[in-house]
Order: structure tokens, then sequence, then C-alpha cells
């Protein structure tokens, strides 16, 4: 699934006549801990094996000129008048990484990048912080700047919060630049410290796309994230101690249900009992306890479906084909929701097995032909430049 990174350079070289440097981020899926992110609290994501590519020469106009190899496109800005004005277009994407530069104090001069990917887009693998991420290593040694990992992610979901209008959190930008390969991150959103777990051999990660795009920059995720915040408003006011979600127990938000709509305790309930759900699910991997892990994955699904209302039909039954197939530990939905893909933990020797299966029967179920993928814990970012990765 490599993205073609010498291919990539060739393109840029013959278009901008000058050679490159190449920089790649990957895709990610998120294990456990979905919505918690934006409330200060757990997730347990890993890197996986689709990259973007951005390759970066210097242009003496003062110009930020990127071309999308994927759409055939070259759209270029003056630098120097660069204001926060997205377009609703994929350069917003990198383009607003250069405005969070700004925002950190980096200015950069004029260059050419060229883009590259093969992140499903809408699929709920992170395409836009892959895109970021890469985007950001590219200018950041175009300006001759390192940044700490830390700083890297906060800045591209600044560009994702302020520039494109999304209001996502942390994880995605944080995996997609921080990861390691054969580990999945349990990563505290609040203080961003975080460990990496190995992930036992005996079992696989495999992602399906029920093929059902989702967008977080509109909808629904935005509409989830407002009841989310207006709950987390009431145990602020109620509760001392309670600053985000993250502080609050069920027996919190239990003493604050009149003070809140239904669906804002709805939605609160779910992070309360996802963020210990992802301590549950760390404790498991530590002991190679994969019959549990798959088991929290399963409630966090309903979780996601019944108390967050983030799930879709498809992607429901998609989850219940998966947990009839033998050697199937669990299955839910993973990232932003609303469609996209679900995650299952299987069985190494069953993983093709079970992919041929959730295929056919979702197919002959629904009439739609889902992508799946067995998937392994890939290097981010920042573990792959430091490998001497694409550069
Ligand atoms: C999207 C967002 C993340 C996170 C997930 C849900 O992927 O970008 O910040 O909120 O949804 O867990």
């Amino acid at each position: 699934m490599k993205v073609d990174e010498v291919g990539t350079l060739r393109v840029h070289r013959q278009r901008f006549n000058g050679d490159g440097r190449a920089f790649a981020a990957p895709a990610r899926v998120n294990l456990i801990g979905e919505h918690t992110d934006y409330t200060g609290g757990l997730v347990m994501p890993m890197a996986i094996d689709f990259a973007t590519v951005a390759v970066i020469s210097s242009r003496d106009d003062g110009r930020a000129v990127f071309y999308s190899v994927n759409f055939d496109e070259e759209i270029s800005f003056d630098i120097a008048s660069l204001g926060r004005s997205p377009r609703g277009h994929w350069s917003d994407y990198p383009l607003g990484v250069v405005w969070s530069l700004a925002q950190e104090g980096i200015a950069v001069s004029g260059f050419s990048m060229s883009l590259a990917g093969n992140v499903p887009v809408g699929a709920g693998l992170s395409s836009s912080a892959s895109l970021e991420v890469a985007a950001a290593m590219a200018l950041l040694s175009h300006a001759g700047k390192e940044l700490p990992l830390q700083t890297v992610a906060k800045l591209c979901r600044r560009t994702e919060n302020e520039f494109v209008g999304a209001k996502s959190g942390i994880m995605d930008q944080f995996v997609v630049a921080g990861a390691v390969a054969g580990r999945v991150m349990m990563l505290d959103c609040r203080s961003l410290e975080f460990e990496l777990l190995p992930l036992p051999d005996e079992v696989r990660v495999v992602v399906c796309n029920s093929m059902v795009k989702h967008e977080v920059a509109t909808g629904e995720y935005g509409e989830r994230s407002d009841e989310v915040e207006a709950g987390q408003a009431v145990l602020r006011r109620e509760r001392p101690g309670i600053e985000l979600l993250r502080d609050a127990t069920l027996a919190d938000l239990e003493a604050c249900k009149d003070k809140m709509s239904a669906a804002s305790f709805a939605r609160c309930r779910h992070i309360i009992s996802e963020n210990a759900r992802v301590f549950e699910a760390r404790a498991a991997l530590l002991r190679g306890d994969v019959k549990r892990f798959g088991a929290l994955m399963i409630e966090a699904h309903a979780s996601v479906r019944d108390d967050f209302a983030a799930s879709c039909p498809e992607v429901d039954t998609l989850v219940e084909i998966a947990v009839r197939q033998p050697g199937c530990f669990g299955a839910r939905i993973t990232g932003g929701g609303f469609g996209g893909c679900t995650v299952n933990l299987v069985e190494a020797e069953r993983a093709e097995a079970f992919v041929e299966a959730l295929r056919r029967e979702y197919k002959a179920g629904l009439g739609i032909s889902a992508d799946c993928f067995v998937c392994a814990p890939s290097d981010g970012a920042f573990a792959m430049a430091a490998k001497g990765g694409v550069q």
C-alpha cells in the first residue's frame, strides 16, 4: 500500500524544474477511545500503512504553490498576504499549516510542494491529519526548524480547528506524527503523555470500510461536539473540581441530569464510560488478554451507537457480521463516525477468512462491496524521518 514516493519526486522535478525533499505521514485507526479526545480523554490509536507524501523545494517569488498528484491540480498563493481564508478545497489543509506555523512565529519563504496520497478520503482513517502532518514535516524542513512532537500535533490540530473549521481533537495529528511501528499508542489527550503498547502476535487488526462517507468538517460531528460541550459546561458549573469531562464520574453526571438536555446527558455518558473502557483495555493488552480487549470494543461500539448516536445502519451491519465470525474478538466503529470504517480484532490465522466472509455477507446483505485491510501498527512521520524515511 506504499504511495509512490519516487514517482512523486519525479513528478515534482518535472513540474518545478528542481529536486525536492520528500516527507511522508501515515493514516491511523483508533482501536478504542472514541470522541474522548476533545474533552481531555483517553484514546488508543495506531498508525496504519497508508500515506501522504509531500515533496518540497524552494522558489524565489514568495509564493506557496501546491500541486496535487491525486487531483492533477495546481494552486498558488502569495505567502505575504496569507490570511485565515479557507476555500473548502484540498489546499486548505497544507495552506492552513503554513498559517498555523506563522501563528507559532515560523515564517516560511516561497516553496513548491507536490502532494500524493493513498489514504481513503471520508473513511475515518484521518486523511486530513495525514496531509497536515506530511505538509508540516516538509514545511519545517524548508524553514530549517525542528519542533517537538507535541507542538507539531498541536499546530496541525490548530489548522483543523481554526483554519479548516472542524472541531476535532488532537488524537489524529498526534498519532500520525508520533506512532511507532509494532505498537499501539495510548494517549492522554489532556497531558499529551503517551505509552506505546505491544499488540499480541496472535491477533491482527482488520479495518473494513462501510463505503459510507463521513465528513468531520461539516454536520453531525460538530453537532455532537456542541452537545458534549453543553453537558461539560453544566458539570463544570455544578461540580467543583471538574474542568473537563475527563474529571467527571458517572455519579457526577447523574447528579446533573436534570440540568442538561437528554442528548447532552447521553453523549457525556458515552465519553465517561469510554474513558474507563480505554483504561481497562490498556490493562487487558498488558496482560495479553485479547478476549477482554475485544469485549470492550464491542461495548464501545454499543456506546457510540446508542449513547453517542454516531453510527449508521451500514456500519452496525458490518459489526454484527464481524462478531459472528470465528476468531473475531471484537469489532466497532472507528473514527469520527456516521459512516467510515470498522476496526476488528481477529485471530491472526483467521484474518484472511474473516475478510472474505465479511465482504461476502456485507455484499449479500446490503449490496455494497466493502474494502478491507489487514493492518499492522506502522511508524508515524517522526519515526519515519528519524529512520531516514523517504527524505
Ligand atoms: C475524528 C477527529 C478526532 C476524534 C475522532 C473521534 O477523527 O478528528 O479528533 O474526535 O473523530 O474519536
